[in-house]
């Protein structure tokens, strides 16, 4: 059995989501009720964050994914829509590369295929030692939250989220995610279901890196006005409204 943490609500379809980058699980919440009244919503807590344990391994995304087929597994679940917001998108996309018969459709949340450019890499690199060497609060929310967020009425929540995580797992995912491959070829003729969706004043990920990903996987592209980088929790209602008729047509 996996050690991975995870809410499960809802019944149909199984909808499995991701994420971000010093959140956890609770990130869902503003739209739990929303998606489960469809759908049988699963959000795990990825390793070291949340009520998961960070374990040993080496940092490296392609470790959480497979903590996450591990999931499936346990859960008995043959195959499921997966999803995930920016850093749980490069989860969902590690995902499909390990394991795409797994996958009925996937769902990308202001995230992008692209690797990092060497210059983000040595940011991350300095973001993981600093982390390390000084534990996040309150540096890497002030950071942070004037880039992600344009609903600033989220600013005290998110902070508390991000405030909650351990330091060790916060320099774990930035190595992570520094390492990351290119998704652009796992994605490029996948043939699987996908919807795009993305806040129109993402601070991070600008809305073209959404268009690349529509245009890879050949999936529909919303974009939701008002939000930035985080639309589930800044814009629950609209993003409700923006997945839903995608999840009840499966
Ligand atoms: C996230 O929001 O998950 C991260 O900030 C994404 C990233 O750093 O690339």
């Amino acid at each position: 059995m996996s050690l991975v943490h995870y809410t499960d609500t809802g019944s149909g379809t199984p909808l499995v989501l991701f994420h971000g980058f010093c959140l956890d699980s609770r990130m869902w919440d503003p739209v739990r009720d929303g998606l489960s009244a469809h759908v049988r919503l699963i959000t795990p807590d990825q390793r070291g964050f949340g009520r998961s344990p960070l374990g040993d391994d080496p940092p490296s995304l392609e470790t959480v994914a497979a903590d996450m087929v591990g999931l499936l597994d346990d859960l008995g679940l043959e195959r499921a829509v997966i999803g995930g917001c920016s850093m749980g998108g490069y989860v969902a996309m590690a995902v499909l590369r390990a394991a795409p018969e797994r996958v009925s459709g996937v769902l990308l949340v202001d995230t992008k295929a692209r690797e990092d450019v060497p210059e983000a890499k040595a940011n991350r690199l300095a973001v993981a030692a600093r982390a390390e060497r000084e534990g996040t609060a309150p540096w890497l929310a002030d950071q942070m939250l004037p880039t992600i967020l344009v609903n600033r009425s989220c600013d005290g929540i998110v902070r508390e989220w991000m405030e909650a995580q351990p330091r060790e797992s916060v320099a774990w995912a930035q190595r992570a995610m520094a390492d990351r491959v290119d998704s652009r070829e796992t994605l490029r003729g996948l043939d699987i279901d996908a919807l795009v969706v993305h806040g129109e004043a993402d601070g991070l990920m600008p809305v073209e890196l959404a268009e690349e990903l529509a245009e890879l996987t050949a999936g529909k592209l919303a974009v939701l006005p008002g939000a930035g980088h985080l639309p589930p929790v800044e814009r629950p209602e609209e993003f409700v409204a923006a997945v839903t008729p995608w999840l009840t047509a499966r």
